[in-house]
Protein backbone atom coordinates (compact mmCIF):
# COMPACT_ATOMS: atom_id res chain seq x y z
CA UNK A 1 0.00 0.00 0.00
CA UNK A 2 2.68 2.09 1.34
CA UNK A 3 4.96 1.11 -1.86
CA UNK A 4 2.24 2.18 -4.19
CA UNK A 5 1.67 5.21 -2.65
CA UNK A 6 5.19 6.32 -3.27
CA UNK A 7 5.17 4.76 -6.69
CA UNK A 8 2.27 7.12 -8.18
CA UNK A 9 4.19 10.36 -6.29
CA UNK A 10 7.54 9.18 -7.79
CA UNK A 11 5.78 8.96 -11.21
CA UNK A 12 3.88 12.56 -11.14
CA UNK A 13 7.20 14.18 -10.23
CA UNK A 14 8.99 12.47 -12.60
CA UNK A 15 6.14 13.83 -15.53
CA UNK A 16 6.55 17.36 -13.66
CA UNK A 17 10.02 17.08 -14.36
CA UNK A 18 10.15 15.82 -17.79
CA UNK A 19 7.20 18.84 -18.63
CA UNK A 20 9.13 21.34 -16.80
CA UNK A 21 11.95 20.61 -19.08
CA UNK A 22 10.15 19.71 -22.86
CA UNK A 23 8.00 22.69 -22.18
CA UNK A 24 10.49 25.72 -22.26
CA UNK A 25 12.55 23.97 -24.75
CA UNK A 26 9.64 23.06 -27.48
CA UNK A 27 8.34 27.05 -26.92
CA UNK A 28 12.22 28.06 -27.65
CA UNK A 29 12.17 25.98 -30.88
CA UNK A 30 8.86 27.58 -32.31
CA UNK A 31 9.69 31.20 -31.25
CA UNK A 32 13.21 30.39 -33.37
CA UNK A 33 10.65 29.06 -36.21
CA UNK A 34 8.62 32.85 -36.03
CA UNK A 35 12.44 34.32 -35.73
CA UNK A 36 12.09 36.77 -39.12
CA UNK A 37 15.54 36.59 -41.86
CA UNK A 38 16.48 40.22 -42.62
CA UNK A 39 15.22 41.27 -45.98
CA UNK A 40 14.77 43.80 -48.34
CA UNK A 41 11.70 45.79 -49.35
CA UNK A 42 11.36 47.64 -52.53
CA UNK A 43 8.67 50.38 -52.58
CA UNK A 44 7.28 51.90 -55.87
CA UNK A 45 5.03 54.77 -55.35
CA UNK A 46 3.30 55.99 -58.71
CA UNK A 47 2.96 59.86 -57.29
CA UNK A 48 3.11 62.27 -54.50
CA UNK A 49 -0.39 63.15 -53.05
CA UNK A 50 -1.36 62.62 -49.28
CA UNK A 51 -3.39 59.32 -49.76
CA UNK A 52 -0.73 57.54 -51.38
CA UNK A 53 1.84 58.94 -48.54
CA UNK A 54 -0.29 57.81 -45.71
CA UNK A 55 -0.24 54.08 -47.82
CA UNK A 56 3.05 54.59 -47.24
CA UNK A 57 3.36 55.06 -43.45
CA UNK A 58 0.56 51.93 -43.02
CA UNK A 59 3.28 49.85 -45.23
CA UNK A 60 5.95 50.36 -42.86
CA UNK A 61 3.63 49.92 -39.57
CA UNK A 62 2.19 46.38 -41.38
CA UNK A 63 5.80 45.66 -41.69
CA UNK A 64 6.64 46.17 -38.33
CA UNK A 65 4.00 44.39 -36.52
CA UNK A 66 5.23 41.97 -38.39
CA UNK A 67 8.88 41.75 -37.54
CA UNK A 68 10.12 43.55 -40.20
CA UNK A 69 11.65 47.03 -38.67
CA UNK A 70 15.07 48.08 -37.40
CA UNK A 71 17.65 45.92 -39.16
CA UNK A 72 15.79 42.99 -39.99
CA UNK A 73 14.55 45.49 -43.00
CA UNK A 74 16.05 47.43 -45.20
CA UNK A 75 13.62 49.45 -47.37
CA UNK A 76 14.53 51.09 -50.76
CA UNK A 77 11.66 53.75 -51.36
CA UNK A 78 11.61 55.14 -54.95
CA UNK A 79 8.65 57.95 -56.28
CA UNK A 80 7.72 58.02 -59.76
CA UNK A 81 6.30 61.43 -60.04
CA UNK A 82 3.83 60.35 -62.62
CA UNK A 83 6.20 59.81 -64.98
CA UNK A 84 5.90 56.63 -67.01
CA UNK A 85 9.62 56.63 -67.97
CA UNK A 86 10.45 56.57 -64.37
CA UNK A 87 8.27 53.58 -63.87
CA UNK A 88 9.87 51.42 -66.12
CA UNK A 89 13.98 52.58 -65.00
CA UNK A 90 12.84 52.58 -61.02
CA UNK A 91 11.16 49.34 -61.32
CA UNK A 92 14.06 47.74 -63.19
CA UNK A 93 16.52 49.56 -60.47
CA UNK A 94 14.27 47.76 -57.78
CA UNK A 95 14.86 44.24 -59.35
CA UNK A 96 18.23 44.70 -60.15
CA UNK A 97 18.88 46.20 -56.29
CA UNK A 98 17.55 42.59 -55.47
CA UNK A 99 14.59 43.03 -52.92
CA UNK A 100 13.63 40.26 -51.60
CA UNK A 101 9.70 41.50 -52.73
CA UNK A 102 8.17 44.72 -54.11
CA UNK A 103 5.53 46.59 -53.27
CA UNK A 104 3.35 48.91 -56.19
CA UNK A 105 1.60 51.96 -54.63
CA UNK A 106 -1.31 52.82 -56.99
CA UNK A 107 -2.00 51.02 -59.97
CA UNK A 108 0.75 52.48 -62.24
CA UNK A 109 3.08 51.52 -59.98
CA UNK A 110 2.15 47.75 -59.75
CA UNK A 111 2.28 47.71 -63.46
CA UNK A 112 5.76 48.61 -64.00
CA UNK A 113 6.74 46.51 -61.40
CA UNK A 114 4.69 43.73 -62.89
CA UNK A 115 6.23 44.43 -65.84
CA UNK A 116 9.83 44.71 -64.35
CA UNK A 117 9.83 40.89 -63.08
CA UNK A 118 7.50 37.83 -63.41
CA UNK A 119 9.89 36.42 -60.29
CA UNK A 120 10.28 38.60 -57.73
CA UNK A 121 6.69 38.69 -55.80
CA UNK A 122 4.69 41.85 -56.49
CA UNK A 123 2.05 43.18 -53.53
CA UNK A 124 -0.45 45.86 -54.82
CA UNK A 125 -0.73 48.58 -52.53
CA UNK A 126 -4.13 50.09 -52.93
CA UNK A 127 -5.25 48.91 -56.64
CA UNK A 128 -8.39 49.69 -57.32
CA UNK A 129 -9.14 47.32 -60.19
CA UNK A 130 -6.28 44.37 -60.54
CA UNK A 131 -8.21 42.34 -62.80
CA UNK A 132 -8.48 45.42 -65.25
CA UNK A 133 -4.95 46.40 -64.62
CA UNK A 134 -4.24 43.28 -65.86
CA UNK A 135 -2.40 42.49 -63.19
CA UNK A 136 -4.06 39.26 -61.87
CA UNK A 137 -6.08 36.98 -63.30
CA UNK A 138 -8.69 36.70 -60.68
CA UNK A 139 -8.59 37.80 -57.42
CA UNK A 140 -9.03 34.97 -55.16
CA UNK A 141 -6.34 32.92 -57.37
CA UNK A 142 -3.95 34.98 -58.45
CA UNK A 143 -1.68 32.88 -60.09
CA UNK A 144 1.04 34.91 -60.84
CA UNK A 145 3.89 36.52 -58.50
CA UNK A 146 1.15 39.58 -57.77
CA UNK A 147 -1.11 40.04 -55.15
CA UNK A 148 -1.98 42.65 -52.45
CA UNK A 149 -4.77 44.94 -51.68
CA UNK A 150 -7.59 46.50 -53.56
CA UNK A 151 -9.68 49.65 -52.98
CA UNK A 152 -12.73 48.91 -54.17
CA UNK A 153 -14.83 52.48 -53.65
CA UNK A 154 -17.63 52.60 -52.14
CA UNK A 155 -19.82 54.41 -55.05
CA UNK A 156 -23.11 53.38 -53.79
CA UNK A 157 -22.64 54.79 -50.53
CA UNK A 158 -21.35 57.84 -52.09
CA UNK A 159 -24.39 58.12 -54.06
CA UNK A 160 -26.65 57.75 -50.89
CA UNK A 161 -24.47 60.30 -49.57
CA UNK A 162 -24.99 62.93 -52.56
CA UNK A 163 -28.84 62.40 -52.48
CA UNK A 164 -29.05 63.04 -48.92
CA UNK A 165 -26.55 66.17 -48.67
CA UNK A 166 -27.92 67.35 -52.00
CA UNK A 167 -31.21 66.34 -52.99
CA UNK A 168 -31.62 69.07 -55.78
CA UNK A 169 -28.63 67.59 -57.81
CA UNK A 170 -29.84 66.00 -61.44
CA UNK A 171 -26.42 66.28 -63.35
CA UNK A 172 -23.30 65.28 -61.92
CA UNK A 173 -19.94 65.82 -63.78
CA UNK A 174 -16.69 63.31 -63.83
CA UNK A 175 -12.80 64.36 -63.80
CA UNK A 176 -10.42 61.96 -64.31
CA UNK A 177 -7.10 60.74 -66.23
CA UNK A 178 -6.82 59.03 -69.71
CA UNK A 179 -3.66 57.12 -68.41
CA UNK A 180 -5.21 55.80 -65.36
CA UNK A 181 -6.74 51.87 -65.67
CA UNK A 182 -8.06 52.31 -62.00
CA UNK A 183 -10.31 55.41 -63.12
CA UNK A 184 -11.79 53.80 -66.39
CA UNK A 185 -13.61 50.75 -64.24
CA UNK A 186 -14.74 53.72 -61.23
CA UNK A 187 -16.03 55.47 -64.33
CA UNK A 188 -17.96 52.90 -66.04
CA UNK A 189 -19.22 51.53 -62.63
CA UNK A 190 -20.94 54.72 -61.32
CA UNK A 191 -22.47 56.01 -64.69
CA UNK A 192 -24.31 52.29 -64.19
CA UNK A 193 -25.79 53.03 -60.57
CA UNK A 194 -26.02 56.66 -60.92
CA UNK A 195 -27.82 56.02 -64.26
CA UNK A 196 -30.27 53.68 -62.04
CA UNK A 197 -30.90 56.02 -59.69
CA UNK A 198 -32.12 58.74 -62.30
CA UNK A 199 -28.93 60.83 -62.39
CA UNK A 200 -27.35 62.21 -65.85
CA UNK A 201 -23.82 62.22 -66.06
CA UNK A 202 -21.34 64.12 -68.19
CA UNK A 203 -17.52 62.57 -67.83
CA UNK A 204 -14.20 64.44 -69.14
CA UNK A 205 -11.08 62.75 -69.00
CA UNK A 206 -7.78 64.76 -68.69
CA UNK A 207 -4.66 63.36 -70.19
CA UNK A 208 -2.58 65.13 -67.45
CA UNK A 209 -2.76 67.74 -64.58
CA UNK A 210 -2.11 70.35 -66.60
CA UNK A 211 -5.84 70.26 -68.45
CA UNK A 212 -7.51 70.35 -65.30
CA UNK A 213 -8.19 73.65 -64.67
CA UNK A 214 -9.74 74.40 -68.48
CA UNK A 215 -11.29 71.19 -68.51
CA UNK A 216 -13.23 71.88 -64.66
CA UNK A 217 -14.53 75.31 -66.52
CA UNK A 218 -15.61 73.68 -69.49
CA UNK A 219 -17.72 70.87 -67.43
CA UNK A 220 -19.10 72.89 -64.53
CA UNK A 221 -21.65 75.06 -66.25
CA UNK A 222 -23.20 71.77 -67.52
CA UNK A 223 -23.27 70.35 -64.35
CA UNK A 224 -24.86 70.77 -60.45
CA UNK A 225 -22.03 68.53 -58.98
CA UNK A 226 -18.75 66.94 -59.32
CA UNK A 227 -17.60 63.53 -58.30
CA UNK A 228 -13.61 62.10 -58.37
CA UNK A 229 -12.84 58.71 -58.66
CA UNK A 230 -9.59 57.30 -56.94
CA UNK A 231 -7.56 58.93 -59.45
CA UNK A 232 -4.22 59.57 -58.45
CA UNK A 233 -3.81 62.65 -61.50
CA UNK A 234 -6.45 64.54 -59.87
CA UNK A 235 -5.64 64.03 -56.42
CA UNK A 236 -2.07 65.35 -57.04
CA UNK A 237 -3.18 68.69 -58.63
CA UNK A 238 -6.74 68.42 -56.69
CA UNK A 239 -6.06 72.52 -55.64
CA UNK A 240 -7.20 72.83 -59.52
CA UNK A 241 -10.15 71.37 -59.29
CA UNK A 242 -11.46 72.72 -55.97
CA UNK A 243 -10.77 75.95 -57.30
CA UNK A 244 -12.82 75.99 -60.27
CA UNK A 245 -16.05 74.36 -58.25
CA UNK A 246 -15.36 77.23 -55.47
CA UNK A 247 -15.73 80.04 -57.99
CA UNK A 248 -18.78 78.10 -59.61
CA UNK A 249 -20.21 77.45 -56.05
CA UNK A 250 -20.34 73.75 -56.72
CA UNK A 251 -20.36 70.63 -54.45
CA UNK A 252 -17.34 68.62 -55.07
CA UNK A 253 -17.82 64.72 -53.78
CA UNK A 254 -14.68 62.67 -53.75
CA UNK A 255 -13.41 59.55 -53.07
CA UNK A 256 -11.17 60.00 -50.14
CA UNK A 257 -11.40 61.82 -46.77
CA UNK A 258 -7.97 63.52 -48.15
CA UNK A 259 -9.67 65.34 -50.31
CA UNK A 260 -12.37 66.20 -48.66
CA UNK A 261 -9.86 68.06 -46.50
CA UNK A 262 -8.42 69.52 -49.27
CA UNK A 263 -11.44 70.98 -49.76
CA UNK A 264 -14.13 68.56 -51.40
CA UNK A 265 -17.60 68.35 -49.67
CA UNK A 266 -18.17 65.05 -48.46
CA UNK A 267 -16.88 61.64 -49.19
CA UNK A 268 -17.69 57.85 -48.21
CA UNK A 269 -14.29 56.40 -48.06
CA UNK A 270 -11.32 53.85 -47.16
CA UNK A 271 -9.39 54.03 -44.60
CA UNK A 272 -5.54 54.59 -46.34
CA UNK A 273 -3.62 53.73 -43.53
CA UNK A 274 -5.04 50.74 -42.88
CA UNK A 275 -4.77 49.94 -46.72
CA UNK A 276 -1.20 50.22 -46.54
CA UNK A 277 -1.27 48.19 -43.27
CA UNK A 278 -2.93 45.54 -44.52
CA UNK A 279 0.01 45.68 -47.62
CA UNK A 280 2.54 45.58 -45.42
CA UNK A 281 1.77 42.87 -43.47
CA UNK A 282 1.11 40.74 -46.98
CA UNK A 283 4.64 41.87 -48.05
CA UNK A 284 5.69 40.57 -44.61
CA UNK A 285 3.65 36.85 -44.93
CA UNK A 286 5.30 36.59 -48.30
CA UNK A 287 8.64 37.30 -46.78
CA UNK A 288 8.01 34.57 -44.11
CA UNK A 289 7.45 31.95 -47.11
CA UNK A 290 3.67 32.14 -48.38
CA UNK A 291 3.38 31.27 -51.52
CA UNK A 292 2.50 34.50 -53.53
CA UNK A 293 0.42 32.80 -56.68
CA UNK A 294 -1.56 31.37 -54.20
CA UNK A 295 -2.78 34.41 -52.06
CA UNK A 296 -5.54 36.06 -52.56
CA UNK A 297 -6.02 39.39 -53.10
CA UNK A 298 -8.09 41.45 -50.25
CA UNK A 299 -10.12 43.74 -51.15
CA UNK A 300 -11.47 46.85 -49.03
CA UNK A 301 -14.92 47.83 -49.55
CA UNK A 302 -16.19 49.70 -46.45
CA UNK A 303 -16.25 52.82 -46.15
CA UNK A 304 -16.71 56.05 -43.04
CA UNK A 305 -18.90 59.07 -44.38
CA UNK A 306 -16.66 61.90 -44.29
CA UNK A 307 -17.81 65.70 -44.67
CA UNK A 308 -16.07 69.01 -44.57
CA UNK A 309 -18.12 71.46 -42.02
CA UNK A 310 -17.01 74.62 -43.78
CA UNK A 311 -16.91 73.47 -47.44
CA UNK A 312 -21.05 72.58 -46.81
CA UNK A 313 -21.57 76.35 -44.84
CA UNK A 314 -19.88 78.30 -48.18
CA UNK A 315 -22.23 76.08 -50.38
CA UNK A 316 -25.36 76.57 -47.75
CA UNK A 317 -25.89 72.93 -47.61
CA UNK A 318 -27.07 71.95 -43.75
CA UNK A 319 -25.48 68.29 -43.18
CA UNK A 320 -28.24 66.08 -40.96
CA UNK A 321 -27.23 65.24 -37.25
CA UNK A 322 -27.60 61.80 -38.27
CA UNK A 323 -24.88 62.25 -41.25
CA UNK A 324 -22.78 64.40 -39.02
CA UNK A 325 -23.06 61.60 -35.75
CA UNK A 326 -21.22 59.77 -37.77
CA UNK A 327 -19.25 61.12 -39.79
CA UNK A 328 -15.47 61.98 -39.65
CA UNK A 329 -15.25 65.88 -40.09
CA UNK A 330 -12.62 67.53 -41.80
N1 LIG B 1 -6.60 53.07 -55.91
C1 LIG B 1 -5.71 53.92 -56.64
C2 LIG B 1 -5.10 53.13 -57.78
O1 LIG B 1 -5.49 52.04 -58.05
C3 LIG B 1 -4.63 54.45 -55.73
C4 LIG B 1 -5.17 55.29 -54.63
C5 LIG B 1 -5.29 54.92 -53.33
C6 LIG B 1 -5.68 56.62 -54.75
N2 LIG B 1 -5.80 55.93 -52.60
C7 LIG B 1 -6.06 56.99 -53.43
C8 LIG B 1 -5.84 57.53 -55.80
C9 LIG B 1 -6.62 58.25 -53.17
C10 LIG B 1 -6.41 58.78 -55.53
C11 LIG B 1 -6.78 59.13 -54.24
O2 LIG B 1 -4.23 53.60 -58.45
Amino acid sequence: MKNKRLITILVILAVLVIVGILVPTMSKKSSKKTEVKAAKVGVLQYVTHEALDTIYKGIKTGLKEEGYSGKKVDIEFLNAEADQSKIATMSQTLVNHKNDVLIGIATPAAQGLANASKEIPVVMGAVTDPVGAKLVKNLKNPGGNVTGVSDKTPIEAQLKLVKQLTPKVNTIGIIYSSSEDNSKSQVEEFKTLADKLGYEVVEYSVPSTNEIATTMNVMLPKVDAVWIPLDNTIASAFSSVVSAAKDAQKPIYPSVDTMVSEGGLASVAIDQYQLGVETGKMAAQILKGKNVSKMSVKVMKEGTPVVNEKVAKELGITIPEEILDKADKK
